[in-house]
């Protein structure tokens, strides 16, 4: 008896310490999570989980400055805490940027800070994940978004710009500015703050029934942000029980950061605490990779990959493929796999077809995205060893 329960003892020791050292563990409580702002004392109480941000070095963008301002960037070390109750469940992600930068309504130049929570809609195989970017054709991603925004003023507080009213075309003076500005502020609608459900670039489709409700918002101080969303578990979308995969992403807008142009971290996998399942889901995230980096290096070589691909100090920055400066750092060990040995498994969307039509990444085939990089139907260990090797592909955070 004593023996089964010091083993008893023993086995939950080591699967939690496994666990809190990998998972974002999600507590959980009684009170009203959606109601919580990003500088809730609450959230004191919550173990944060340290994540990586990587980033995304997929493409390069046709804007000289962006491209000199994220020339070798680091990676940032952000953190994760996440509780929830029986109906939702609120993220609260906390990441460096030395400068505050807000986007304004009136400048198309300027680009906010900002954030985004991503949820496989089928999370429960782990190496059929959808694209980290933004989901992929068949496996579909609900993002909420939140940009640093000046919030619009406007009478009816609807959000949409056409009915945009300032002082400036009211015939009013002195008191009376004051007074509308007063009364317009309390209708102020932050923007930018949406839900999508995305199957890949340029197939995100916004959420506008409400179906989707969420909050989000952000605060800034201590040279960091501090991001909050909350969500329902479950809606028309998402069912989340268990554990499941979660992936962050942030935008520097100092540094001309917008669409892929972004930090993201891989899949990280979120425990719900009380909730029974998911461990494979957690254990096929988290186990390490194990392979012979050297040879994969070699492997890599002797394929001919850095003939399309960049991999730095192999290989130019080009616009054949998928730069993989940062591979490491945002995909998974299966996801690097499927993508060698199945390359129309996911299709990465890269660049607007028509604006390099002689590299296309991919070519359009019975309404089927047909990838260019030919499939590698490598031995396991081959595999492995090139799999271990991408693994290494990443920015020093600092
Ligand atoms: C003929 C050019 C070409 C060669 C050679 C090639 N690839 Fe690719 N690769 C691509 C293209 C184009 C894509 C983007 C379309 C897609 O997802 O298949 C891609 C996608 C990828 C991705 C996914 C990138 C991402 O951002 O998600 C990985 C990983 C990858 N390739 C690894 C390799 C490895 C490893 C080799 C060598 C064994 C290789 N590639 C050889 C063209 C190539």
């Amino acid at each position: 008896m004593t023996k089964l329960k010091t083993a008893l003892l023993t086995t939950t020791l080591v699967a939690s310490s496994v666990m809190a050292s990998n998972a974002v563990l999600a507590h959980k409580t009684d009170r009203d999570v959606t109601k919580l702002a990003p500088t809730s004392k609450a959230w004191s109480y919550v173990k944060a989980t340290t994540i990586y941000l990587y980033p995304q070095t997929t493409i390069r963008f046709n804007d000289k400055r962006a491209n000199e301002l994220n020339e070798n960037p680091h990676a940032k070390e952000a953190r994760v805490k996440a509780i929830y109750n029986g109906r939702s469940i609120a993220f609260l992600l906390e990441w460096p940027d030395g400068t505050k930068s807000i986007q304004k309504g009136c400048k198309s130049d300027v680009y906010g800070d900002g954030f985004a929570v991503q949820l496989p809609v089928n999370y429960k195989d782990a190496s059929k994940l959808p694209y980290i970017g933004m989901g992929s054709d068949g496996r579909p991603v609900v993002i909420h978004l939140q940009k640093a925004a000046q919030p619009i003023y406007e009478p009816n507080g609807n959000g949409d710009v056409g009915m945009q009213q300032g002082t400036l075309n009211k015939n009013k003076f002195d008191k009376e500015v004051e007074k509308f500005d007063k009364e317009v502020s309390i209708l102020a609608v932050t923007d930018y703050q949406r839900s999508f459900i995305s199957e890949g670039f340029r197939s995100m489709t916004e959420i506008k029934d409400g179906s989707e409700k969420f909050s989000a918002d952000m605060a800034y101080g201590n040279n960091g942000w501090k991001g909050k969303v909350a969500r329902p578990l479950k809606d028309d979308y998402l069912k989340l029980n268990g554990a499941f995969p979660v992936a962050f992403a942030t935008w520097d807008g100092e540094r001309l950061q917008r669409d892929g142009l972004k930090y993201l971290s891989n899949w990280i996998p979120v425990k719900l605490i009380g909730q029974n399942g998911g461990g494979k889901l957690v254990e096929d995230l988290t186990k390490p990779v194990k392979g012979d980096v050297e040879n994969g290096k070699n492997l890599v070589q002797q394929n001919g990959c850095t003939g399309c691909h960049y991999i730095p100090g192999l290989s130019q920055p080009s616009a054949m493929a998928p730069g993989l400066a940062n591979i490491g750092g945002y995909s998974t060990a299966a996801y690097l796999k499927e993508s060698i040995v199945e390359p129309n498994a996911v299709v990465v969307p890269g660049y607007n077809r028509n604006a390099h039509p002689n590299t296309p990444w991919y070519n359009v085939v019975d309404g089927k995205r047909v990838s260019t990089m030919p499939p590698y139907p490598l031995d396991d260990k081959s595999l492995n060893d090139m799999v271990a090797y991408l693994k290494t592909l990443k920015a020093e955070v600092k």
